[in-house]
């Protein structure tokens, strides 16, 4: 069961992904235009820190799967493209895993591709310590992503009804485990009143996984009958909405959720993300050319971010979010409703 669940979420998303297009919450951050800005491009350096860990690029492949021969295979794929450019890499929820040890090499091979990269393992907010323990083991991970996905269990005729347990759950997987732990959601976002609810846990860094791209009700309502819960679709905070609520939160933040393009990497990071992430493009791209298309995508997101950084002026990732920019439309409206500056 959990096997072809992994193989649908892979189906399913792969066709969203492939039918998106249109208005993305990210076109409404726009960066001033300052045409004496530009510094040199030896000048910038792309490795950005935050919570204690540092990556050679701004950039990583958000968690998607394993548990069944098809996507261990994608597994494989993601990681060999990880592998060659340095990126840091999520694996999909563990779960499987702890239900079935046999499907433990669909992870494991993540590992094994790529034996010096940096890996997230992932386990669900129920996981306990020893669980989250077995699942860094597993991957020998660097640092720890607890996913939050309310929404998506609500819409999964099988999934958790639960969650009160979450917030505690967390705060002992912090203090249990002896790698970073990263809370994310799952294409929903997180509010500034959660981020200061995980702050209090012991978290390190949150994921702010908002909307505009991948869409879990939009994924579980295709898996269902009937599409129950089509007026689901659509719900939760963008990306830019979650970082731009976050504001002086004071907590290290990633950014996930309808990243398309290198452009969206900087605006995320001139909204204070340290890093920015992708799944469901990533996922096409490995489906569509294996990992060496993966590897190119990568390697040409990298070199164009550096040039956006160099006619920018900004020499880090970090100085970025001293740009100026302007907020738009939809996004603007938030910020008034939210009265956020
Ligand atoms: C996901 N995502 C996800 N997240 C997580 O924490 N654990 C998981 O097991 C999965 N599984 C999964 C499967 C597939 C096929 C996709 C596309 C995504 C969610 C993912 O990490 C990310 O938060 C969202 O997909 C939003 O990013 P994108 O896809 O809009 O770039």
């Amino acid at each position: 069961m959990s096997a072809d669940r992994k193989d649908a979420h892979v189906r399913y998303a792969t066709e969203q992904h492939r039918r998106h297009s249109g208005h993305n919450p990210f076109d409404d951050v726009s960066f001033v235009h300052h045409a004496l800005a530009g510094i040199d491009r030896r000048d910038v350096c792309l490795t950005t820190r935050f919570g204690g860990i540092t990556w050679p690029t701004p950039l990583y492949i958000n968690a998607m799967t394993g548990g069944s021969p098809t996507t261990g295979a994608i597994n494989r794929d993601l990681a060999i493209a990880a592998r060659e450019t340095g990126i840091a890499i999520a694996t999909g929820s563990v779960s499987p895993y702890f239900a079935d040890a046999s499907v433990a090499d669909t992870f494991r091979v993540m590992r094994e591709e790529n034996p010096d990269g940096f890996i997230l393992a992932n386990v669900n907010a129920n996981a306990t310590v020893e669980k989250a323990r077995r699942a860094v083991d597993l991957l020998r991970a660097d640092a720890l992503q607890i996913h939050l996905n309310a929404i998506q269990e609500t819409v999964m005729p099988e999934g958790d009804r639960s969650f009160a347990a979450w917030g505690p759950r967390i705060a002992q997987i912090a203090a249990g485990v002896d790698v970073p732990v990263i809370v994310k959601e799952v294409g929903f976002g997180l509010s500034r009143e959660t981020l200061a609810r995980l702050k209090e846990t012991g978290v390190r860094v949150a994921d702010v996984s908002g909307s505009g791209g991948t869409d879990f009700a939009r994924i579980e309502n295709d898996r269902r009958e009937r599409p129950d819960y089509a007026y689901l679709d659509g719900w939760g905070q963008s990306t830019p909405a979650c970082l731009l609520d976050a504001q002086g939160i004071g907590l290290p933040l990633l950014a996930s959720g309808g990243v398309r393009h290198p452009l969206d990497v900087a605006r995320a990071l001139a909204l204070g993300a340290s890093a920015a992430g992708a799944s469901g493009l990533f996922l096409r791209t490995v489906l569509d050319g294996g990992a060496p298309a993966l590897t190119a995508l990568l390697r040409s997101w990298t070199d164009q971010l550096t040039a956006l950084m160099t006619a920018l002026g900004a020499r880090t990732p970090a100085d970025l979010a001293r740009c100026d920019v302007l907020v738009h439309g939809d996004l603007r409206a938030f910020c008034a409703d939210r009265a956020i500056d």
